[in-house]
């Protein structure tokens, strides 16, 4: 009984892997991209990227499991969650007022600890931002929603 089970479980595993997940990957940063509009130091856009841009762009740099169902599944569905609230790569594409919202709305997860997502951090400890950091992108972020955004 419990072999029988064990094996079925083997193959539906198996199976699932020929279910294709879709890729959201594309090599450099877009005409539209956050990064193309505002003058950010590197070590601001470094940090931006590794740590919300697997989640919020269309270039997710995909870890091993990422490839592996049912944990793709999951990845695949914070990715469109992330990608539907905000989307770095297509950020010129926002209305002004959009934008303003937009980068009050990420002062307001980095401050509070709500981004980058704990799971996520479980697997990426290298996204996770030290209070430092925190500090530092928060200043950047504030000084862009003054001086605007092309
Ligand atoms: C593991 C994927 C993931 C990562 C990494 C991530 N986010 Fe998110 N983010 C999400 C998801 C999913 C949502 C929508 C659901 C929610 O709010 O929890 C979201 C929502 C948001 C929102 C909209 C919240 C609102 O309601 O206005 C902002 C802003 C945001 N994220 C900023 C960031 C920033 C900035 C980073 C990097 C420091 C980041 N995120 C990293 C997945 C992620």
């Amino acid at each position: 009984m419990l072999k029988k089970a064990i094996i079925a479980i083997l193959i539906v595993g198996a199976g699932i892997q020929l279910i294709p997940v879709p890729k959201n990957q594309s090599d450099e940063l877009p005409e539209t991209d956050f990064f193309q509009s505002v003058e950010a130091p590197l070590a601001i856009r470094n940090m931006v990227i590794a740590s919300c841009y697997d989640c919020h762009s269309n270039n997710t740099d995909y870890p091993w499991y990422g490839r592996v169902r049912p944990l793709a599944w999951f990845l695949q569905k914070h990715i469109d969650e992330g990608k539907e609230e905000l989307n770095f790569s297509s950020f010129r594409e926002y209305s002004d007022r959009m934008k303003r919202e937009k980068i009050r709305s990420m002062i307001s997860q980095i401050r509070d600890g709500e981004m980058p997502l704990q799971e996520y951090l479980w697997m990426h400890p290298e996204a996770e931002l030290n209070e430092k950091e925190k500090k530092k992108l928060i200043e950047f972020l504030n000084q862009i929603n003054k001086d605007g955004t092309d």
